[in-house]
């Protein structure tokens, strides 16, 4: 799906937004951030994440969304909370929301229009969503559903990488170097 275009020469701000912000929207901004180093687009795409409530704000991840991240050899540790509010708008160019109800109230705090169109589900780019595009919360389950973020994410932010590299252009080297 069509990216919102860049609002300036400011480097392009995506936020992961959930619920809590400690298990799916750090797994998705730790991910994304990971492939954009690989694909040159660092720093010119900047990944944050935040929730839509404000029970864990200034908590690290939930440990077993951490376990899935330290399996690939990524550091979960440095992640603190933080809650999603209006002023976000100020400058995220794109919201992608994990699901229809992170969606909806992203949406109610879009202060016009356009910052109500910068906000989508990620499913949107994922291939093989097949009409399913939530993100399903797994606080409640087991580490399978932690499994099944990491699995949702990667499909997702692979089209999406190629999405950004579209509308930004060609990588530019060293951004950091790619890897061997
Ligand atoms: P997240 O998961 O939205 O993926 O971070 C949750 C974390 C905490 C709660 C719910 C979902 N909670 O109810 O505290």
């Amino acid at each position: 799906m069509p990216l919102p275009l860049p609002r300036g020469d400011a480097p392009y701000r995506v936020d992961m937004l959930c619920l809590g912000n400690i298990c799916r929207s750090p797994i998705a901004q730790v991910v994304l951030t990971a492939k954009l180093a690989r694909a040159g687009l660092t720093p010119r795409v900047i990944v944050d994440s935040s929730g839509t409530g404000d029970w864990h704000i200034g908590q690290p991840m939930d440990p077993r969304a951490a376990a899935v991240l330290s399996d690939l050899g990524h550091d979960p540790t440095t992640h603190r909370a933080r809650q999603f509010d209006s002023s976000w708008f100020d400058d995220h160019d794109l919201v992608l929301a994990m699901d229809e109800s992170n969606l909806r109230r992203a949406q109610a705090l879009a202060p016009d229009d356009d910052s109500r169109r910068r906000v989508v589900l990620l499913r949107a780019f994922d291939p093989a969503a097949h009409g399913d595009l939530q993100v399903p919360d797994p606080w409640y389950g087991g580490p399978g559903g932690f499994e099944e973020v990491l699995a949702i994410v990667d499909r997702a932010t692979d089209a999406l990488v190629e999405e950004l590299a579209t509308l930004l252009g060609p990588p530019q080297w060293p951004s950091p170097q790619p890897p061997a």
